[in-house]
């Protein structure tokens, strides 16, 4: 039995279904503060079996020992957290509580239940503002802000555990820029609130949700001015996980990278989508965000030596698959 921390939100939904379909059983844990029970609904029409749910927080050390133990639980794959960007800046303490203190707690219930196999959902923005590209697990990090901090400093406390005690099997994964949704359009991204990242953007523009995206700036020092990124599908980064469960069949501890390994422009998205949903695309040209980077995109070279994984699915399967779901859950799961 696999436990799913952040199970009901956007990539574990996925990640859930990759499991389901690899034949694993799955315990899903979420505090529903950033997801909805619906995405759990959808997973057991996917796979015609469900994941076992237990509405939980991770902080609550007692409540995760018990899951473990009355699941016989042998590996976690640790996806809870918060991912705001803008909103860590305003409330560092609740980052730090929940992804710092969050995972502490985790890692105690694991260790009383002497479950110690971890797949850590951590993030490229570890990298902070790239000194070269691409972005190899070599580079220095450098985090720029406190949601990037917590995943940096969760980091450096798995390595210091692992450190302490070499029966800790730990896959720390630096996602990319995840996108896209499950083919089916069952599962996919609903943000609660206003849409921080692109893709959501741009679908809530397609289908008629805002009036137009802005585009964080133009003058940057890429072909087209825009900002570039390495956009990697949802259903692709999933199955990263599994990847990095076996390669955990051996002990160790290791830090890889999940992206394609090529960037696209906020420009080529807003194209690639205009094509794809067959809709118009309005945008205007903004001022650049405050904190974003010209260009971040991933060598995955590791992932592909050490976990046999290389993500396959194009920016036009990802928009498509985007759109997909946009267009059978206009208002999100909230329509359901
Ligand atoms: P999400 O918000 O959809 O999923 C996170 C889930 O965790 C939500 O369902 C939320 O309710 C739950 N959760 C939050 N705090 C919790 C707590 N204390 N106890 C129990 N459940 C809790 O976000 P996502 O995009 O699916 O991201 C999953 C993970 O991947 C996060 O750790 C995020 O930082 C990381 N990540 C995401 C991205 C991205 O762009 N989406 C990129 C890199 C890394
Ligand atoms: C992509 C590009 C923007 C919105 C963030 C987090 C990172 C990680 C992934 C969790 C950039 C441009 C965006 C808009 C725009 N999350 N843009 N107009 O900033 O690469 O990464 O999500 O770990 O930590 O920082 O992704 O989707 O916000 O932006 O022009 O309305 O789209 O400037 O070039 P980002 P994003």
């Amino acid at each position: 039995m696999i436990l799913l921390t952040g199970g009901a939100g956007y990539i574990g939904s996925h990640i859930a279904v990759a499991l389901l379909d690899a034949g694993l059983d799955v315990v899903a844990v979420d505090n529903l503060s950033n997801s909805n029970s619906t995405s759990l609904e959808r997973i057991r029409a996917i796979c015609g079996r469900s994941v076992i749910f237990r509405h939980a927080d991770i902080r609550n050390e007692e409540a995760i020992y018990q899951i473990l133990r009355a699941h016989d639980v042998t590996a976690v794959i640790h996806l809870a957290g918060l991912k705001a960007v803008g909103e860590s800046s305003a409330q560092p303490m609740t980052y730090y509580d929940n992804n710092v203190v969050g995972t502490m707690r985790l890692v105690s219930a694991m260790t009383r239940a002497a479950v110690k196999t971890l797949v850590f959902s951590s993030s490229a923005t570890v990298y902070g503002t790239p000194a070269y590209l691409p972005l190899d697990e070599k580079h220095p990090v450098a985090p720029i802000n406190p949601y990037g901090r917590t995943k940096y400093f969760i980091e450096e406390i798995l390595k210091d555990l692992h450190g302490s005690d070499k029966d800790w099997r730990i896959a720390i994964l630096r996602y990319f820029n995840p996108v896209g949704a499950h083919e089916s359009g069952l599962i996919g991204e609903d943000p609660l609130d206003v849409p921080n990242n692109l893709l959501p953007i741009v679908a809530q523009v397609a289908i008629g949700r805002r009036p137009k995206v802005h585009v964080w700036g133009n003058d940057y020092d890429t072909p087209d001015g825009t900002g570039i990124r390495d956009y990697i599908h949802v259903v692709d980064l999933a199955s990263g996980h599994l990847s990095a469960l076996s390669q955990l069949r051996q002990p160790g501890l290791l830090t890889v990278n999940l992206g394609t390994g090529s960037g696209s422009s906020v420009m080529d998205v807003i194209q690639t989508f205009k094509e794809v949903s067959g809709r118009p695309v309005p945008y205007v040209i903004d001022q650049r965000r405050v904190g974003d980077v010209a260009i971040c995109y991933a060598d995955p070279t590791l992932a592909k030596n050490l976990l046999g994984w290389t993500s396959k699915r194009s920016l036009t399967q990802m928009c498509a698959d985007h759109w997909h779901f946009q267009m059978k859950n206009p208002n999100g799961y909230r329509g359901a």
